[in-house]
């Protein structure tokens, strides 16, 4: 409750949470922790009308929203993975999300592989101080060599690292069938260079789209999904074979 208060008073004073995120809207889902400074996507995050950044909520530009973070915690929570993995991990607010599913579940372990070493200490502590360190580990390092090396196997996975090259990480998966579940992938805005000219370049974007789309169509997917608000989704679903004729 005081926490409450300090928050609502802190975003009043930095002009968050004024108005509430959504019209009247005071939504905190559980697993998320009480003391994250949260403000709308469209004040921390740049989006064109079309995108609805309004709607959304979040702790910073470089940050997952706090819908998709809820989803994918809900999804984890549904689908049960024992193994999950993340790339890019940046301040953990992902790993923290599917790492409380996995305790939520009471079990599974989150691989969160990420390249900045500074991030990885940051986000070991989070983890640490949120008591979930026994839900996750952290593999600092390129996500390719990692994935191109690893003797791990993942039932979810969130690509969230460079747009450049989320793709090439699921075809080693692929390859290496490493990943038996949902694959979902971040920022797929079809709109995003509206707002973002060079982050990625609209080429980069437009690239990372087509490949994801065309990954879609591979006979070992049953479909997909794609969310087309904020900052964009995209859901690819693993082919599941039907139990045989009795
Ligand atoms: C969009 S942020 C991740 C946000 C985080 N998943 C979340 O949910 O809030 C992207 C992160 O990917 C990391 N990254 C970039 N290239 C990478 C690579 N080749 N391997 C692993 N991580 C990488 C960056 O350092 C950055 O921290």
């Amino acid at each position: 409750m005081i926490t409450r208060t300090l928050n609502a008073f802190r975003g009043a004073v930095r002009g968050w949470k004024t108005p509430p995120p959504v019209a009247g809207r005071d939504w905190h889902p559980t697993w998320l922790p009480e003391e994250l400074t949260l403000g709308l996507e469209s004040t921390v995050h740049p989006h064109c009308p079309e995108e609805r950044g309004e709607l959304f909520v979040a702790h910073n530009t470089g940050s997952t929203e706090i819908e998709t973070l809820n989803w994918l915690h809900a999804t984890v929570c549904l689908t049960k993975p024992a193994q999950v993995l993340e790339t890019g991990a940046l301040d953990g607010l992902g790993t923290l999300a599917l790492a409380a599913a996995c305790r939520d579940n009471g079990f599974g372990r989150v691989h969160s592989v990420e390249i900045d070493a500074a991030a990885c200490e940051r986000i070991a502590a989070l983890i640490r101080r949120h008591g979930l360190s026994r839900h996750v580990e952290i593999h600092c390092g390129d996500s390719r060599d990692f994935l191109r090396t690893t003797r791990e196997q993942f039932a979810f996975g969130f690509f969230d690292s460079l747009c450049d090259i989320r793709a090439e990480e699921y075809r080693i998966c692929l390859e290496r069938s490493l990943l038996s579940g949902i694959a979902a992938f971040h920022d797929t805005s079809a709109y995003r260079n509206r707002t973002l000219p060079n982050d990625p370049t609209p080429a980069v974007q437009a690239e990372y789209r087509r490949q994801v789309l065309e990954l879609a169509r591979d006979p070992r997917h049953s479909g997909h999904f794609e969310h087309v608000l904020s900052r964009g989704l995209i859901v690819l679903f693993p082919r599941v074979n039907p139990p045989a004729a009795a």
